[in-house]
Formats: structure tokens, C-alpha cells, sequence
């Protein structure tokens, strides 16, 4: 059994010889980090289009050292025969390009979040992968942690009765600075395609896809569909970069068979980050915010925790996509899967008539009170008794 230097031994043999498209950046990096230490995975290429850049070559040279090669441009590496699986880390707008060209070329594609931005995109990503016969999964960190798949079962086993509200709240924190760190950074097109860098698609996916998942029955991975959608965006952030959304506030039916109401807001104007998906039922209510807790009416409380593995890297969305290409099992986070919460996120523009409101910076310090009025009363801010003067 091959063991890795960090002592974690391998789940398949030989080691899947691994493709990174997108070195730099902020997650390429980590992902270079995951296949180093995971002994499933050997970095046998990179690519990147900003090779000159010191930062890109510096993660080039932890390729080489270890014998692999670096290409200019993804189609070199994806002629590569050496490479039998991709890792996708370029921006929104070119996650589909890649991928598909990628199954095309015989590849299998682990490709980051979000799978991409509109649905039709995702189709076209799952077709591509059809047609070739290759695992295709998305690399979302935050699925398949054990208190998240624990607090699912005890929920989907009757736990707290048929589930009636569904609450999230993904509260993120990013700087003015932070929209003008890349061209694509909170752009809604690039180059022609579709790009939707605002808190849904970029930093609030995660918490979505993990909202919907946790409120579908059914054998893992499934995800609800969403109707009857309320929506208003918001954009408080003070820069010409940002074109889309910084704030929204969902309000949505889950198609699961127990039809729960669904309130999100997201944002990344909070300077206190925190998530939290709560779920009430007809005996009690479940919270996930990391940690899963059950509170059973007239029952002690009940705790689901991680296993200490489900940090270590990303290697549960890794360790999936390798034993599903080596076995041909189901990856945790399997496009099929994924795409209706591209689906979902891309509705709510929709609904919103693409219409984001501009919205006062100094108001965002009223942001927690106003997201706790909005939840209670199950209502979007231009519907309360006392709106907001910019809702
Ligand atoms: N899962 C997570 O928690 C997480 C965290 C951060 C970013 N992401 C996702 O990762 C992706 C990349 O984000 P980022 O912040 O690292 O972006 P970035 O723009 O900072 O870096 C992207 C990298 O890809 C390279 N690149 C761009 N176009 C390319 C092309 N045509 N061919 C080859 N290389 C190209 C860039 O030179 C750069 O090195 C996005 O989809 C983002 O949403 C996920």
C-alpha cells in the first residue's frame, strides 16, 4: 500500500496522474498542497496562462521538482497522454470551456465550485462527460464532512418530524479591495460568457448547495429544486468592480416531498463571518454551522462532529473523485448533483430581474438586525412593517 509523507495511506493504485489547470491564485495553490500529501493523486502537469508571473512559477517549480511539466495553455496539457484527470482552478467564466474540452480530450475533470454559472453551461458539462464516459465532480470542500452527512441521516430518518423551514446565513467579510484583485472578480460577463462573481456564486455556493442537500431525502448526493422564488439583491460595497450582488436575501419552496419554506441571506459585508443552516421540523429543529446539533422536543441535545480526516485538505472531495475514477462509484459531489444549485442561484437573478440595487456602505452596520426582521417575519426588507430606506 503506498503511503504518502504525511502517513495517510491510498485508496487507489496506482495514484491517478493528475493534471492542475490554474496554478496561482488564491486556491490553486492548496490544491498543488492536497495532491502533494495525498497519495491517490500524482501532479504529473500544470498549466497556466501567466507563466512569467513570479507567483505562478514559483507553484510551476513544485511541478518540475517532482517531474512533472508545465504548459502555457490548457489545450497543450490536455494533449498530454500522461494526464488522465484534471483539476480546473481558473475563474467562473471558464470552468465550462475547460471542462468540456477536457472530457473531450478523454480527461476526467475535477472542477472548482462553481461548476459554472448558468445552468445551460452545466448541461453542456454534463453531455461532454456523457459522451465520454468520465467521472466529472466539483470541488466543493464542505460536502461530505461527517457532521454534515450524520445530521442528514438523523434528519432524513425522522428525527424532527417533516421538515417545515429551512433558514440559512452565510455571512462573509471582504474588502472594497478585494473586487479589484482579478479582471473576473465581481464581473457578470468575460470575454462573452456568462462570469456571476457575486456572494451566491462565489462564497455563499458553498452554504446553498449544503442548504439543499441537507433538506433532500434520498440517497446521496441529491438536491432539491427550488420554486416560487422571492429575491431582492444588493450591492453596498463601494467599487466600480463589483457588478453584481455583495448581499441577497431568497426567499424559496423546496421541492422535497415535505415542501419546506426556505429564507437565505448572504453576504459579504459582515464583519463577523459566520454560517448557519437551521431546520425546522414538526418536533424539533437541526442546526449545521459546522458542528450538527439535534434539538429534539423533550430530548437532550445531540451533537454531530467531523472526523479529524475531513480536514486534511480537501481530501474528501479528492479521495471521492479518485476511488470514483478507479471503482466507478459516485463522487460526493457529482455534477448531477451540483448543477441544481446552479440552477437555483441562477433563477434568483432571474427572479430579480437582474436588478441590483445600489445600496448605502454605512447601512451595512444594520445588516445583522435587518437579516434577523427578515427572518422572522419570512419576508424580503421592502416588505417589513419599517423597510429599510434603500430596500
Ligand atoms: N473552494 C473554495 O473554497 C475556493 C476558494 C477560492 C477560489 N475558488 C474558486 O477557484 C477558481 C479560481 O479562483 P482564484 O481566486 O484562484 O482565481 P485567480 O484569478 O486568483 O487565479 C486563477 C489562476 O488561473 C490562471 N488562469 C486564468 N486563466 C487561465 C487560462 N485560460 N488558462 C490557464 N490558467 C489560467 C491564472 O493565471 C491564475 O493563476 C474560481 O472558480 C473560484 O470560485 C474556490
Amino acid at each position: 500500500m503506498r503511503m504518502s509523507e504525511t502517513g495517510l495511506s491510498a485508496l487507489v493504485s496506482p495514484p491517478i496522474r493528475i493534471g492542475q489547470i490554474g496554478l496561482a491564485g488564491g486556491i490553486g495553490p492548496l490544491h498543488l498542497t492536497e495532491q502533494e500529501k495525498n497519495p491517490n493523486f500524482t501532479t504529473v502537469a500544470g498549466c497556466d496562462n501567466r507563466l512569467e508571473d513570479p507567483n505562478v512559477a514559483r507553484q510551476a517549480e513544485r511541478i518540475t521538482f517532482a517531474g512533472g511539466k508545465i504548459y502555457g495553455d490548457y489545450q497543450s496539457l490536455l494533449r498530454d497522454p500522461r494526464v488522465e484527470a484534471v483539476c480546473i482552478a481558473v475563474p467562473h467564466f471558464l470552468h465550462r470551456e475547460v471542462a468540456v474540452a477536457a472530457f473531450q480530450a478523454g480527461k476526467h475533470v475535477l472542477c472548482e465550485k462553481p461548476m459554472a454559472t448558468h445552468p445551460d453551461e452545466c448541461r453542456l458539462m454534463l453531455q461532454a462527460r456523457q459522451a465520454a464516459g468520465k467521472v466529472g465532480a466539483v470541488q466543493m470542500q464542505h460536502v461530505g464532512r461527517s457532521s454534515m452527512l450524520n445530521l442528514r441521516k438523523a434528519l432524513h430518518g425522522g428525527a424532527i418530524g417533516k421538515i417545515k423551514e429551512v433558514f440559512l446565513s452565510s455571512l462573509w467579510w471582504r474588502e472594497d479591495s478585494y473586487y479589484g484583485r482579478a479582471a473576473w472578480a465581481g464581473k457578470k460577463m468575460m470575454q462573452g460568457q456568462w462570469n456571476l462573481d457575486g456572494v451566491m456564486f462565489n462564497q455563499a455556493v458553498h452554504f446553498i448547495n449544503q442548504s439543499l442537500i441537507l433538506a433532500s431525502p434520498g440517497e446521496f448526493p441529491v438536491v432539491a429544486g427550488a420554486r416560487d422564488l422571492r429575491v431582492a439583491l444588493y450591492r453596498f460595497h463601494d467599487s466600480s468592480e463589483l457588478e453584481l450582488e455583495d448581499t441577497a436575501i431568497v426567499q424559496a419552496m423546496l421541492d422535497t416531498p415535505d415542501h419546506p419554506r426556505l429564507t437565505m441571506v448572504a453576504t459579504t459585508c459582515a464583519r463577523q463571518e459566520r454560517h448557519m443552516i437551521e431546520l425546522l421540523g414538526e418536533k424539533g429543529r437541526a442546526l449545521w454551522n459546522g458542528s450538527g446539533y439535534l434539538l429534539v422536543d423533550g430530548q437532550p441535545e445531540v451533537e454531530f462532529h467531523d472526523d479529524a480526516r475531513d480536514f486534511e485538505g480537501n481530501m474528501r472531495t479528492f479521495n471521492s473523485f479518485a476511488l470514483a475514477i478507479r471503482t466507478g462509484s459516485v463522487p460526493i459531489t457529482d455534477f448531477s448533483q451540483i448543477v441544481k444549485t446552479t440552477e437555483f442561484i441562477f433563477s434568483c437573478y432571474e427572479k430579480a430581474g437582474w436588478n441590483i440595487k445600489k445600496a448605502p456602505w454605512a447601512a451595512t452596520e444594520h445588516l445583522p438586525a435587518l437579516f434577523q426582521r427578515v427572518s422572522t417575519g419570512r419576508v424580503l426588507p421592502g416588505e417589513l412593517d419599517t423597510p429599510p430606506d434603500w430596500a
